[in-house]
């Protein structure tokens, strides 16, 4: 049997003057990791944080931290992301020239290296890379925003993926990140995703609490319709 889907939350969409209770909270609900969108105003129109304010979240929790890198040139600011204490790097495709010593730094320093396709971006591109990486992550918007409506043509490569790890016994998670709410998360358990993402639809309207435990609910209602 497939392992339980797992819901992230992104800390983009929370309330950073009171972060240590927006952590806890959904601690509280049942999250095991936690999402951090680090970006650059260069490789997306935004930025956001960087390894300081990631190092002071580590203080604040154990959970698994996967650092969402939208920066240009990821492998020159690699050492400061995992010295703040990043369990999960995912770098983007298209940002980084050597992608294969990208992940091979990673590994040496016992970090989980991680992919991810922004939505133009084709599973192709990434083909030699599956065996020596933990995690794909699906982009299902154009990074640079919380709130975003999701763009669902972007679940076929989760698809893909998913026949391409299953065919090759690749040991492989597959996430999805952009748009995810009460109304798109049942398309993403179906497509057969490992991670789902939520920023705006976890700290936003009600409380994180409650709207973890709400998206939690429609991913065990369409799970069993997988
Ligand atoms: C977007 C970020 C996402 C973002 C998702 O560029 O990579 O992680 O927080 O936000 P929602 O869930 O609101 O689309
Ligand atoms: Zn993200």
């Amino acid at each position: 049997m497939r392992k339980k889907i797992e819901l992230v939350p992104s800390l983009l969409s929370s309330d950073f003057s009171k972060i240590e209770a927006e952590i806890k909270a959904v601690e509280k609900a049942g999250a095991k990791r936690l999402h951090l969108d680090v970006m650059d105003g260069h490789f997306v129109p935004n930025i956001t944080f960087g390894p300081i304010i990631i190092d002071a979240i580590r203080k604040l929790t154990k959970l698994h931290l996967e650092t969402h890198l939208m920066i240009e040139n990821p492998a020159k600011y690699l050492d400061a992301f995992i010295a703040a204490g990043s369990d999960t790097i995912l770098f983007h495709i298209e940002a980084d020239k050597r992608p294969g010593s990208t992940i091979e730094l990673l590994r040496q320093k016992g970090i989980r290296p991680g992919i991810v396709l922004n939505p133009d971006t084709p599973v192709d591109k990434i083909l030699t890379f599956l065996p020596a990486i933990d995690q794909v992550l699906i982009m299902t918007v154009y990074p640079g925003f919380g709130g975003q409506k999701m763009i669902k043509k972007c679940l076929e490569k989760v698809e893909i993926l998913n026949k391409i790890r299953n065919s090759r016994k690749y040991e492989l998670m597959i996430e999805v990140d952009g748009g995810v709410n009460e109304k798109t998360i049942g398309d993403v358990v179906k497509v057969g995703t490992d991670l789902i993402v939520a920023g705006s639809a976890i700290f936003e309207k009600r409380s994180p609490y409650d709207n973890f435990k709400i998206l939690e609910r429609v991913i065990d209602e369409n799970t069993n319709k997988r």
